[in-house]
């Protein structure tokens, strides 16, 4: 439903949860700046995810490596000879397009089977690396430029998604340096420092949240798919030949703290991998039903020993751990968990947003409501006082300064409370509270559910149990 997509991405901007980056200069593509409460959703989910993944473990800790590292990391990775994908550009529209993208795009085009027989192969040839046959099929196939209708090609050529940039002010090879595509390495590189230091013991797990750089060529889908994202891993490191239980393991536990957050079952999949990327052995996709379609939110990868060892082949360092139970010295097989923040943070709005109809008795009304779980709200508690005067403020800002310290308030005494409250539905604040008159009676406030929009008397000594236990639910 690409009109529900587009209604998201306006509220984003609207609400201030996500602006296109450098706006004022006409936005920068596939680059975002999260708002005021944007921002604080994001830092919400990311320590959802750290908590659950560290405190909540005793046998996973959390490092916090460089973006830049030593640039022979990504030889050992693989990802300066496979990082990158086969391109082909428009000489008409001087358009650059990913032939797989192209491909599929024309596909969608064809009556079914026809489709399904251009995919396969397109698959084939991809998996052969023949580019030429990937051109000839192009212009076969007579697949135009989606912009200018045209299709005069180029070679297809492959394209490294890597972005570089030099270290320090030599511009030799020597020092080319690059932004780091996935956070996952800096893990590997720390293998020994974190298990050593830490007295780690195998199993163990070393979780790391941060950002992550890849020049996607094909980047849409607001911030579904960015240059500049961050990734939230975990590599758990395991004895060779327990990877199938591990993987089954970490495949059940990460959906759960999925559904931990209310999110219906029914909204997720999962997407066993049958190519593999060359350092897994088994992988699968946990999938979001978002607006446009399932898709990827987070992969569980069975690694194997490929980073490790591949390290320790390029750094000429031994990268072993001595097992006592076994009396064994081995390199350590590794489970990945890898969650793109960002994305969790679009399935996060996605899943909340919702157009509700408020018609009564021919009235016509409506609501855009955030229902966010209130402990992932960017807003938690939103305090109005009836009116400016008469001491209410004064009692208002009384609650606050209980408050904040344990979580975020917001404060509003302009515009009438109706219309406070909606403002804060759109925002996804689970409670107001207002101060009114009676209130200096009897020391009772009016409590205002988000969801339900129901009202509720509630002693005003009472309000910040009543957030703080919905919070830690
Ligand atoms: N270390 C393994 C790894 O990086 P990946 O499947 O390439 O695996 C993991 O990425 C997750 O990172 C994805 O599931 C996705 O949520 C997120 N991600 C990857 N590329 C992204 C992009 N261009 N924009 C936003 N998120 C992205």
């Amino acid at each position: 439903d690409q009109n529900k997509f587009q209604a998201i991405i306006s509220h984003c901007k609207e609400y201030g949860f996500v602006f296109p980056s450098s706006e004022i200069y006409d936005g920068l593509s596939a680059v975002y700046d999260y708002g005021q409460y944007g921002a604080q959703l994001k830092k919400n989910i990311r320590d959802y995810w750290w908590k659950s993944m560290t405190q909540m473990h005793e046998n996973i800790v959390g490092i916090d490596a460089a973006i830049f590292m030593h640039p022979t990391t990504w030889k050992a990775s693989g990802h300066v000879d496979n990082f990158s994908d086969p391109m082909i550009d428009n000489k008409d529209s001087k358009k650059r397009y990913r032939v797989d993208h192209l491909i599929e795009a024309h596909a969608e085009t064809l009556p079914a089977a026809e489709g399904e027989a251009l995919l396969a192969q397109m698959d084939n040839l991809l998996k052969e690396n023949d580019f030429a046959g990937l051109k000839k099929l192009i212009e076969d196939k007579k697949i135009k430029c989606t912009v200018s209708g045209t299709s005069n090609w180029t070679d297809v050529r492959q394209f490294n998604l890597m972005f570089s940039t030099q270290l320090g002010s030599v511009t030799d090879e020597a020092s080319e340096i690059y932004l780091r595509p996935e956070t996952a390495q800096g893990i590997f590189v720390n293998f020994l420092n974190v298990q050593k230091t830490g007295r780690m013991k195998i199993p163990f797990g070393i979780a790391q949240t941060g950002k992550a750089f890849r020049n996607e060529i094909v980047a849409r889908q607001f911030i579904f798919r960015m240059r500049e994202f961050e990734q939230m891993e975990m590599q758990f490191f395991i004895r060779p030949g327990t990877q199938k239980e591990w993987y089954a393991y970490w495949k059940e536990e990460r959906l759960k703290w999925h559904l931990s957050l209310g999110v219906s079952p029914e909204k997720y999949r999962y997407h066993d991998h049958v190519k593999l990327a060359h350092y897994a052995d088994a992988a699968v996709d946990i999938e979001y039903e978002f607006p446009i379609g399932f898709k990827e939110v987070e992969g569980i990868h069975s690694r194997t020993d490929f980073d490790l060892k591949s390290h320790q082949e390029y750094s000429r360092k031994k990268i072993q751990y001595f097992d006592t139970e076994i009396n064994q010295n081995y390199v350590p097989y590794v489970i990945e968990t890898s969650i793109g923040l960002d994305r969790m943070f679009l399935l996060t709005i996605c899943n909340a947003y919702e157009e509700e109809d408020l018609s009564k008795d021919g009235k016509e009304d409506s609501r855009v409501v955030m229902r966010f779980p209130a402990k992932l709200a960017p807003i938690q508690l939103a305090v109005f006082p009836l009116t400016k005067k008469d001491g209410l403020p004064e009692i208002a800002r009384e609650l606050m300064d209980k408050c904040k310290s344990s979580f975020f308030c917001f404060y509003e005494e302009k515009d009438a409370i109706g219309k406070r409250y909606r403002r804060q539905d759109a925002i996804g604040t689970p409670f107001c509270v207002t101060i009114d008159h009676q209130t200096k009676e009897d020391n009772t406030v009016t409590i205002r559910y988000r969801d339900s929009m129901e009202q509720e008397r509630v002693p005003l000594d009472k309000v910040k149990e009543i957030v703080l236990n919905k919070i830690n639910e």
